[in-house]
């Protein structure tokens, strides 16, 4: 009787550190998933978790690079750069336009992940120098003072850890009388931060208008607008900044 007692006893036990083992693990991956996960938004690497925020950028980013690009009112003949290109979509859209003219696409991205599968997509295009690829950060990029006519990034200036620098760089590069465009999707952003997929970015996005302000940008301006063609979240707001040098 008692040796069954002890039994059943130890069989609860064991139930239970078993249980125990099961919550911790599952808690483990929950915060360690989220973790690697918030790491790969700011720069996408190899593997399981670069893939699944490949995946997660083409089902939400869409529409933020094609309205970017709609705003910047690109001609077929500008040099332009995208900083933080991502998966390659917003090069996609500007190369639709510049490809009959003499203009050029240029991507810059810190992440080794995105440089190769970029320049995997636009091969021919790269050969033919329509589209210019390159891996860097953009507090140091390099090209030459005054090369582009326009200049946008989406969901990028988050991870960006000094405004300053950035924002030097972007207005050295650019040419007199250029724009920069800038998207951010406002709900999206909250619910990143919810979920606690931000960790690695700062989202208050007056650390970046105050550095474009600062670092010689004018008349910079953030505009709202709604967009519900295929999107997740249909608000968003474009910044509008100019370098108007001497
Ligand atoms: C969340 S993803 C957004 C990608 C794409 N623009 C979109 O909207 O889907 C952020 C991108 O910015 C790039 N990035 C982060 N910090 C950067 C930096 N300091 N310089 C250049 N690119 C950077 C990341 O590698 C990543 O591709």
């Amino acid at each position: 009787m008692l040796r069954r007692l002890i039994n059943a006893c130890e069989c609860q036990q064991f139930a239970f550190d078993m249980w125990n083992r099961l919550v911790q693990t599952m808690l483990i991956e929950r915060m360690y998933g989220i973790d690697r996960i918030a790491r790969n938004f700011s720069r996408p690497e190899s593997g399981i978790f670069g893939a699944i925020i490949s995946y997660l950028l083409k089902k939400a980013n869409l529409p933020s690079e094609r309205n970017a690009v709609k705003h910047l009112d690109v001609r077929p003949n500008h040099t332009v750069l995208e900083i933080g290109f991502g998966l390659g979509y917003g090069i996609q859209h500007v190369l639709d336009i510049i490809k009959e003219g003499d203009g050029s696409v240029h991507g810059l991205d810190i992440s080794d992940e995105m440089v190769r599968r970029t320049a995997r997509r636009f091969q021919k295009e790269i050969k033919d120098k329509k589209v210019n690829i390159c891996i860097g950060d953009v507090a140091s990029m390099p090209y030459e003072d005054n090369t582009f006519d326009r200049v946008f990034h989406t969901n990028s200036c988050f991870y960006w850890p000094d405004m300053d620098e950035a924002a030097k760089e972007i207005y050295r590069v650019m040419r007199k009388d250029s724009v920069m465009v800038t998207i951010v999707m406002p709900d999206e952003l909250n619910m990143a931060v919810k979920k606690g997929a931000l960790k690695y970015g700062d989202p208050d996005q007056t650390r970046y208008i105050d550095a474009l302000r600062k670092n010689n940008f004018v008349d910079v301006q953030v505009q709202d607008f709604y967009d519900a063609e295929d999107c997740l979240y249909p608000w968003y707001q474009a910044t509008f900044a100019y370098a108007k040098k001497k």
